[in-house]
């Protein structure tokens, strides 16, 4: 279980996460939803160390994020940033290798590689494992990031938009992925999607954020209502239900 527990951060003087108190259970997928601007990246920076909280304590699995040796928090969860920032030159499989670090500690064993070939596997990125980042394209690159978070075989995935630059059929095959790694091998994942469809067909939970606070969170269900979904992002949204699952119409 994630337990986060009055979770507040100040940046530049501005509150940009407000007093958040949440539980995500384990094994289950759970979607941060929120406009532009709401702190969902923050809050999973906090939960992922990246960052300092000016008040507030994570739980991750009993290991308290702030206290604990970076090594273990890296062995516990791992993030995929909504910005990559990372030497172009790597390949793709050595990006993915660098996934490995916290069991490897640099030498790669029999079970890394294992991993590793299985994670550009599971991207479809291993017929591009020995391209330059800087010769792939956008949804390439994409694919190669979350090959490299899918080899750290954490029990908790922290994605910032996984699903950026994938074209629908990438996107599906990857929810596809994240799906399987909730319900066939127990993962626990979080992650940020701003498509309200994606949340509720393949979400078990969602959770959505405003100007730093949640403001709603439940069952796909409970959330994709238009009342809710107003108050979330400010804007009409109709709902239908296509074969069992709720589905907006954005547009109107
Ligand atoms: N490095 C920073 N320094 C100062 N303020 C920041 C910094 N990064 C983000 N912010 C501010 O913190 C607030 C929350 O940003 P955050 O990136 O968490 O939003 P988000 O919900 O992920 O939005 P998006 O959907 O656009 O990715 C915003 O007002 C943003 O301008
Ligand atoms: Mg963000």
């Amino acid at each position: 279980m994630i337990e986060i527990e009055g979770l507040s951060m100040d940046r530049d003087g501005v509150r940009v996460l407000d007093d958040v108190s949440l539980q995500i259970p384990d094994r289950s997928l759970t979607m941060l939803i929120g406009p532009n601007g709401a702190g969902k990246s923050t809050l999973l920076g906090l939960i992922a160390r990246l960052l300092r909280p000016s008040a507030g304590h994570v739980r991750v699995d009993g290991l308290d994020v702030f206290r604990a040796a970076s090594d273990a928090v890296a062995r516990k969860l791992a993030i995929l940033r909504q910005e990559n920032h990372i030497l172009p030159q790597l390949t793709v499989e050595e990006l993915v290798g660098f996934g490995r670090y916290p069991h490897s500690r640099g030498r790669l064993a029999a079970e890394d590689r294992r991993q590793i070939a299985d994670a550009l596997h599971r991207a479809n990125i291993a017929a591009l494992a020995g391209r330059r980042l800087f010769e792939l394209s956008g949804g390439q690159r994409q694919r190669a990031f979350l090959a490299m978070v899918l080899a750290q075989d954490t029990p908790y995935l922290l994605l910032d938009e996984p699903l950026n630059n994938l074209d629908p059929r990438q996107a599906i095959s990857m929810m596809q992925v994240l799906r399987r790694a909730v319900t066939d091998l127990g993962k626990s994942i979080v992650m940020v999607v701003h498509d309200v469809n994606c949340a509720s067909f393949y979400g078990d939970r969602i959770v959505a954020m405003n100007a730093g606070r949640l403001v709603a969170m439940g069952s796909p269900k409970d959330i994709v209502v238009p009342s809710t979904l107003r108050m979330i992002y400010g804007v009409d949204m109709s709902v239908h239900e296509v074969g069992g699952a709720r589905i907006v119409q954005p547009f109107s």
